[in-house]
């Protein structure tokens, strides 16, 4: 079957079986591997993409189903030079990837929630990563991340004061 959708802003077509799903599709058919394979039973987080703005488990997604749809993975996640984002570049600088395993779902979750929350609490960090499992660091540097990030770009986007 020919899907068709949007893929990381840009439109794809990719013949593929009807009987995968979208993180097979991503990985297999598509070789966009940053979107992580483990549990496979919605769990976990690691697979976890965008889908219409929306964290979704790719592992659970049937892959027909995002025709027309529009999918970010985290390959679609990125400064405007390709490197790490500001939210990528702060999971660096507070400590908060160790083996990185869940680091692509942890930086979809937390690119969803500051899409809809321009300063969310610790509390309301926490409950957006509720799907996503970490076994290294505890979490509290990844909830570091996520907060100063949403400080800084609450900060980029304040009026700025005007000089004498
Ligand atoms: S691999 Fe999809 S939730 Fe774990
Ligand atoms: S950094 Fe290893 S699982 Fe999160």
């Amino acid at each position: 079957m020919q899907i068709n959708f949007t893929l990381n802003h840009k439109s794809v077509s990719v013949d593929a079986p009807t009987d995968i799903t979208l993180l097979a599709l991503l990985r297999d058919h598509l070789n966009l591997t940053g979107t992580k394979e483990a549990c496979e039973v919605g769990e976990c987080g690691a697979c976890s993409v965008l889908l219409d703005g929306e964290v979704v488990n790719s592992c659970l997604v049937a892959a027909p189903s995002v025709m027309g749809r529009d999918v970010v993975t985290i390959e679609g996640i990125h400064a405007e030079d390709g490197g790490p984002n500001d939210l990528q570049q702060n999971f660096i600088t507070k400590g908060a990837v160790q083996c990185g395993f869940c680091i692509p779902g942890m930086i979809i979750a937390g690119e969803a929630l500051l899409a809809i929350k321009t300063d969310p609490s610790r509390l309301e960090i926490r409950e957006a990563l509720a799907g996503n499992l970490c076994r290294c660091t505890g979490y509290m540097q990844i909830v570091d991340a996520i907060e100063t990030t949403a400080k800084e770009r609450v900060g980029s986007r304040s009026p700025q004061k005007m000089e004498n």
